[in-house]
């Protein structure tokens, strides 16, 4: 999603703008472009179709020096990818950036074209520059434009505007799409996230919905959607590394898988000590009768993956439902039902939505389980359980989905205390999460062998992934993220499921990824990959070597770290996340940032 950078600086924030449009890359987008002001000096604005480093070319050949700065990477949403689309969107002395979308531009387009404002772009964007360019003319100071011009939009927005007119000051507003403030010594700093303002800061003030703010050099301040004067402090910033850095791995996917033994141990870290697991910060869950996941991606395929954990552990009924789903359909509130979201951004506008009207259709407790604090979905649910998996860059997600894993395996022995999971099956539990750090260390050395065998799918333009039970929702994540990075069609269906419909598919042309640990439906399972082997089909089988799989034919076993049931799950992501990342470097794909997609996904 598009991504935003703004400074007021006594020095010249070009380059600052531009590291901030450099780290906030991972978001996705297809344009980039930046606007500077000198103090009392004129604005001059340069946008460039395609990657940051485009602007950075041109304006190495056309330097711009002055203090005060707006700058935007775009995602495509009204008009297609050009540089007259570009941001930041000009009306006379006025320069906007802005993350969302104005639903009512239409209609607002048509009223000021009809003022005698002519229009050079095709976004919705664009209407926002008119309309504050027509306050202004009218003698409204630049934030009380701003102020006015808000209250004639309806949609999502993160802006910020720059005024010829008002060197020095940049406004800022928000609703429905985030923006924190950075402070530094004698200046300020705005960002979509708290990644692009690093190397110029520690400290920020997150901005809440409705609030528009003042931006000035040595102080901001703060207004809530009814224009008061508000505080929203500075607070120093969580985020533990500097995460912009790729160190010695190729692409940010593949750190964050290597990176995962370590994020599983910090989720881990205060909530299991000494082989026990302490919940407190949970709270009391023994009055809940009904668990209701929402999610989106692959955030929902950790929903489904403890909707089994969730029945069969802890004894209570668990519904899985995908955001965008639940925020459009009449559903029924069960009595002391807890709605948890699952969100590594916490600003996915699904969730938030499904959030927001699950509180108002009357669900009472609300949890959600993120991994970045201070996001909006934390901030508006009753408790948060953080993933502490640390800033995650590549778009598509790894250490975020297996820490979502360990956080809600924590949420179902929570759920289970006093009811049907025993105190001994809670010690099992501690004891393998204990041990998952190591055992994700040795899955990942499957690496090579894997990057071996991602050779035989670069050709491919199907695959299949099967599983059963609490490895179905794998399967899926594992098709998920061959098709998001290596562009291959995969899909993924419960193994039971293929006699069914797909088997047609089957042929000696189609590969099919099969997670296989030694539990109680392996025998099932080997039947279906029977299903599969007598038509002729290619298995690739991730599985327990004490599983006795038939390795005879056109079958591939790939030896697993033999692991405790329970956090299979957790352990079979890694060669799946191993072998698209793989497949995607040997097709040549942008791993880190795959075509048409964005990172945290803050529009409808
Ligand atoms: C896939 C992926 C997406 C996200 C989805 C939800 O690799 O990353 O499917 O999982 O957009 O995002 P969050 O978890 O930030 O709500």
């Amino acid at each position: 999603m598009c991504g935003i950078v703004g400074a007021v600086a006594q020095r010249d924030v070009a380059d600052i703008l531009l590291t901030g449009l450099q780290r906030l890359e991972y978001r996705g987008y297809d344009s980039a472009g930046l606007a500077v002001q000198a103090s009392q000096g004129q604005v001059q604005r340069l946008r460039r179709l395609g990657k940051v480093e485009a602007l950075a070319e041109a304006l190495a050949q056309t330097p711009i020096q002055g203090g005060t700065g707006i700058a935007h990477t775009r995602w495509a949403t009204h008009g297609q990818p050009s540089e007259a689309n570009a941001h930041p969107h000009q009306s006379g002395p006025i320069m906007v950036v802005h993350n969302g979308i104005i639903e009512n531009h239409s209609e607002l387009r048509q009223q000021l074209q009809q003022q005698g404002f002519e229009f050079q772009s095709q976004t919705d964007t664009e209407v926002i520059a008119h309309l504050i360019a027509s306050f202004r003319q009218q003698g409204h100071a630049l934030l009380q434009a701003v102020m006015a011009t808000r209250k004639q939009l309806t949609g999502a927005y993160g802006m910020v505007v720059m005024d010829e007119q008002s060197p020095e000051q940049l406004v800022v507003a928000r609703s429905g799409s985030p923006l924190v403030i950075g402070a530094g010594i004698g200046e300020h700093f705005i960002a979509s996230d708290q990644l692009a303002l690093l190397p110029v800061t520690q400290r920020f003030a997150f901005l809440e919905e409705g609030d528009v703010a003042l931006i000035e050099r040595r102080s901001y301040q703060v207004f809530d959607s009814q224009d008061q004067v508000v505080e929203r402090p500075l607070v120093e910033s969580t985020v533990e590394h500097d995460a912009g850095d790729k160190g010695q791995f190729r692409h940010y996917m593949l750190k964050e898988i290597y990176e995962q033994p370590q994020a599983i141990a910090n989720t881990l870290e205060g909530r299991l000590e000494n082989g026990q697991l302490n919940l407190e910060a949970l709270g009391d869950l023994s009055q809940v009768e009904q668990v209701q996941i929402i999610a989106c991606g692959t955030s929902y395929h950790a929903a489904m993956t403890a909707r089994y954990w969730i029945e069969s552990l802890a004894g209570v009924p668990c519904n899985v439902e995908i955001a965008s789903e639940f925020r459009y359909r009449r559903s029924v509130v069960r009595p002391s039902s807890l709605l948890v979201t699952i969100s590594q951004s916490g600003e996915t506008a699904d969730t938030l939505a499904a959030l927001r009207l699950a509180k108002d259709i009357g669900y009472q407790q609300t949890l959600a389980i993120c991994n970045v604090p201070g996001s909006s979905l934390v901030r508006e649910s009753d408790m948060a359980l953080m993933t502490r998996a640390g800033a995650e860059i590549g778009v598509a997600s790894t250490k975020a989905f297996t820490t979502q894993l360990v956080a809600l395996m924590l949420l179902t022995v929570a759920l289970g205390r006093g009811r049907q999971l025993s105190t001994e099956q809670e010690k099992d539990i501690a004891a393998a999460l204990a041990h998952l750090p190591a055992l994700i260390e040795k899955s990942l050395a499957m690496n090579s062998d894997i990057e071996a065998l991602a050779q035989r799918f670069a050709e491919k333009h199907h695959a299949l992934f099967l599983g059963r039970g609490s490895q179905y929702p794998i399967a899926m994540e594992g098709a998920l993220k061959l098709k998001e990075i290596s562009y291959i069609h995969a899909e993924a269906y419960a193994a039971g499921e293929l006699k069914h419909g797909p088997l047609a598919l089957i042929d000696a042309e189609m590969p099919i990824v099969v997670v296989a640990p030694n539990n109680e439906l392996v025998e099932k399972l080997k039947s279906n990959i029977e299903e599969v082997r007598a038509r002729g089909g290619e298995l690739f089988i991730f599985a327990d070597e004490a599983a006795g799989l038939n390795t005879e034919g056109n079958v591939m076993v790939l030896p697993v770290v033999h692991c405790d049931n329970r956090i299979a799950p957790i352990v079979y992501t890694i060669p799946l996340q191993l072998l698209s990342y793989h497949v995607a470097v040997i097709k040549g794909t942008d791993v880190d940032q795959p075509r048409n997609l964005a990172k945290s996904v803050t529009v409808e």
